[in-house]
């Protein structure tokens, strides 16, 4: 029955985690998955979460079954710090949390959800997008299409995506990143998103926000500005929330899918829906992310330890950000590379062709993604001398 398998390349992004770990290069420095790197290269456990799992050994009493919505407490945390302290959304009772296994399970939650309770709907993404977004929507069975959202010079080509969206079918759906956009590290302006808001209305779209990435731009707060005023604006948004960076948790696979309903009667039943969903995929989440989430959110101590680490994590790779576009000065590479300074989050789209993503691994031992994506928290101040150099062998 096997015979007729074909074997497929692996995952473009996790292919990178091995080849990395192969290469003997003592130099070699790895801009491939997303995970946070400090100044020595590691991914640490944070200080908060370390102690919160310190907690946990102590006090916990069982593993049972934490139910297909997950754990309360962890929706009772997520929700005000997405949706705002004392947000009219929570307010009116219109938004429910279902825990699920990471950023990807809520992502699939909503794709399973529309298929199967929105039935002829499609969705249309931002090109380029995090490709695993081209994966999960089409494995659910929903039809994909694109949105123009950088140009050929690579600058956000926030012209181009509103042409497009105003010409998206009524009550499709459309995914949007709420900040640091992956993989380009574009985001939207205040203003922009007012705009977007306007279109999504003209065009009664039902938006999806994947927000991976809340505290990794600007701050807690002002990251969630495009997901406050989508939801406090429109009768539906689902809201896909993960704890995989700003925990720094990605292998307890820890996240969400926040759906806002036009009102609490409606909302409790897709609620109801969701539940259903979940458990026809995984039953339950796993708990220990969301233990360790909860125990962090509800101590004041441990809240404000996670505040201040989440801080110095955006202000390194900021930093980091203008420090790249320095080493590139000597080179005259300072202009050509300034965008990598502009953008936001984890990751920049930096212009490099997949000819020189592929000359800067063989030759120099540098990983990142073949569409000129690098994880900027890659870089260190070790590391940027030869990042610079190598960059401008390629170009
Ligand atoms: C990334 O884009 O590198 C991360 O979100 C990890 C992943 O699962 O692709």
């Amino acid at each position: 029955m096997f015979e007729h398998i074909e074997r497929v390349p692996g995952d473009a992004i996790l292919g990178l985690i091995e080849a990395f770990k192969k290469d003997t290069n003592p130099q070699k420095v790895d801009l491939g998955v997303g995970v946070y790197k400090d100044a020595q290269g590691n991914t640490p456990v944070m200080r908060a979460v370390k102690e919160a799992e310190a907690l946990l050994l102590k006090n916990e009493t069982t593993k049972a079954y934490i139910g297909s919505h997950g754990d309360p407490r962890y929706g009772q945390a997520i929700l005000p710090m997405v949706l705002g302290e004392g947000s009219p959304v929570l307010e009116a009772g219109r938004a429910s949390a279902t825990q699920s296994p990471g950023g990807t399970g809520a992502l699939r939650l909503a794709a399973d959800f529309i298929k199967s309770r929105l039935p002829g709907k499609g969705i249309w993404v931002s090109d380029p997008t995090w490709p695993n977004h081209l994966g999960i929507f089409p494995a659910a069975g929903i039809e994909l299409h694109k949105y123009p959202y950088v140009d050929a010079e690579n600058r956000l080509d926030f012209d181009g995506m509103l042409a497009t969206i105003k010409t998206i079918p009524h009550g499709d759906v459309i995914l949007l990143h709420a900040c640091c956009h992956n993989p380009t590290g574009f985001d939207l302006s205040r203003e922009q998103w007012k705009q977007v808001l306007e279109v999504i209305q003209e065009r009664n779209l039902l938006p999806v926000i994947d927000f991976a990435y809340q505290g990794f731009g600007e701050g807690l707060d002002e990251d969630a500005y495009a997901v406050r005023l989508l939801a406090e604006s429109l009768d539906e948004v689902m809201i896909t929330s993960s704890c995989s960076k700003n925990f720094g948790i990605y292998n307890e696979r820890t996240g969400c899918l926040i759906v806002v309903a036009k009102d609490h009667e409606q909302m409790e039943n897709v609620r109801s829906q969701m539940a259903i969903v979940a458990r026809e995929n995984y039953s339950n989440p796993p708990a220990h992310g969301s233990s360790i989430v909860i125990e962090t959110l509800y101590s004041a101590e441990l809240a404000a330890v996670w505040r201040e680490e989440l801080t110095e994590m955006r202000d390194r790779i900021n930093t980091l950000r203008r420090d790249f576009v320095e080493a590139l000065k000597p080179y005259g590479l300072d202009q050509k590379y300034h965008c990598v300074a502009e953008q936001r989050g984890m990751f920049s789209y930096t212009g490099l062709t997949p000819d020189q993503v592929d000359r800067l691994r063989d030759e120099f031992g540098i990983y990142m993604v073949r569409s000129g994506r690098a994880n900027v928290a890659g870089f260190s101040q070790e590391n940027l001398p030869y990042l610079a150099k190598a960059i401008a062998a390629v170009n």
